[in-house]
């Protein structure tokens, strides 16, 4: 769910107007409408822009911006925003005792195709670019996909040391841990060559090769494909390693901070393409190995397209939800999004330093549907259909009742040739018990709209 930007991989502020026609359409009509069909534009934050053969937003997913859950006063994943933060602040100070990080956690998650990708040296072919894995506004413009999208515009605005905090969207399959909106934090440092080797001054950021008198330190490299875990061609090793044993110590001691001096930990090389070395940080918790966040040096290619030419940098980047869920014990993703006075009323910003633990507000039953169609002919699944665009006109039309969809069963006709489907879908109310003939009804329309949509036929 929360690191799914590395390779391999299998896989708006709203107009307040706008808005309210959203949250007001939940008739069952409009809400299949609405998913299968997109007005010429869409207004959003008070911007409006044209829709394409690439916009795939929902309304139900638009309905998330500017929720700012991570803001909200006493809400777990802002008690989490407000932990990183201070740890930072505390970290690093300047020769007046201010914190040197500065923190955004207001941006739009509305970013362009360029921010989101192309500034990150993400390559064109890569997986996580694909329309099925996020959400466009149209072909230049889609909500972020991580918080690292933001990273280049602030670098290039003169930033050095920075938080940056928001929620993202990712499509996805549904169920207890993902949610097709989260939360994360990332930070990116840069130091120059006089503070890094403060105790060294003999020692140099740039290989001499890289950067030596026939060299124009501007010039960008050519993307380098052979993803050396070591470093990057223009590094020298003893900044990297200094960089790394400083941004290893402060993440060890962010994760100490968060679970406890005793947690046990390990460090994974991993690849992403916006820095080398690239690691991820594991925790042991509850007899596994659970990925809490991603971190490396910073591509020097990206620092040189913000302008910069004598730093090196690290870049971090971390899911909220995931914290969340471990420190306070909460087992459902969707409980971050209720409203309920019961859920919210648990935790508390008073007292940052004791998180409490979750107490089930009660178990309301589990209601299981299974939805069977035959796919038109020729078409197959990822071959004219996608498993996640019926995920999210499920979700359009069902909103937070839908628990968990699965694919249970799929089979081809030794006739006709078509492909059959049948999606096993699980409703359970947050916060009452759902009756049969409520969820039948429900089934009825995620029926109706499939058939409208995909041009299915219901078996
Ligand atoms: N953006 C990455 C993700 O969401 C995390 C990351 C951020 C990794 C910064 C390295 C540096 O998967």
């Amino acid at each position: 769910m929360l690191l799914t930007l590395r390779v391999p991989r299998s896989r708006l502020y709203l107009g307040r107007q706008q808005h309210r026609r959203l949250l007001a359409s939940t008739a069952p009509e409009e809400a299949k409408r609405q998913a299968t069909q997109h007005p010429l534009q869409l207004e959003i934050n008070g911007n409006t822009y044209p829709t394409d053969s690439w916009t795939n937003v929902t309304p139900k997913i638009l309905s998330h911006l500017g929720l700012n859950k991570h803001l909200q006063r006493d809400h777990p994943l802002s008690i989490i925003r407000q932990r990183i933060v201070n740890y930072f602040y505390g970290a690093y100070r300047n020769q007046r005792g201010n914190p040197l990080f500065s923190v955004y956690d207001k941006l739009s998650p509305i970013v362009t195709v360029q921010q989101n990708f192309d500034n990150l040296l993400i390559p064109i072919d890569h997986v996580s670019r694909q329309k099925s894995d996020c959400y466009y506004v149209n072909r230049e413009h889609l909500l972020r996909a991580h918080t690292t999208a933001h990273q280049v515009e602030l670098i290039s605005g003169g930033l050095d040391n920075f938080l940056v905090v928001g929620e993202v969207y990712r499509r996805d399959e549904i169920d207890s841990t993902h949610y097709p909106v989260f939360h994360q934090a990332d930070a990116v440092r840069l130091v120059t060559k006089d503070k890094l080797f403060e105790r060294n001054p003999g020692l140099e950021l740039f290989e001499e090769t890289w950067s030596g008198s026939l060299a124009d330190p501007k010039r960008i490299l050519p993307s380098s494909k052979c993803m050396d875990q070591t470093k990057q061609p223009c590094h020298t090793l003893e900044a990297v390693k200094l960089m790394e044993h400083e941004m290893k110590h402060v993440l060890v001691g962010l994760t100490k901070d968060l679970f406890g001096p005793r947690i046990k930990y390990r460090w994974v090389d991993t690849y992403f393409p916006f820095t080398q070395p690239s690691w991820e940080l594991e925790i042991y918790f509850k007899d596994n190995w659970l990925e809490v966040l991603g971190c490396g040096i910073m591509r020097h290619e990206i620092l040189q397209k913000a302008g910069v030419h004598q730093s090196i940098g690290y870049a971090f980047g971390v899911g909220l939800e995931r914290l969340a869920m471990i420190l306070f014990d909460i087992p459902d993703i969707r409980l971050f999004w209720s409203n309920d006075s019961g859920f919210l009323s648990q935790f508390s910003e008073q007292d940052l330093q004791n998180l409490p633990k979750y107490k089930p507000i009660s178990h309301y039953p589990q209601c299981s549907n299974d939805l069977s169609f035959w796919l038109p002919a020729n078409v197959e699944i990822d071959a004219g259909f996608s498993a996640n665009d019926f995920y999210d006109l499920a979700r359009t039309i069902a909103g937070d009742v839908v628990e968990q969809i699965s694919l249970v069963d799929k089979f081809k006709h030794p006739k006709t040739g078509k492909t059959s489907l049948c999606f096993r879908i699980v409703y359970r109310h947050m916060e009452r018990t759902l009756t049969q003939a409520e969820v039948n009804e429900i089934h009825k329309h995620i029926a109706d709209a499939s058939v409208e949509a995909f041009n299915v036929q219901i078996r």
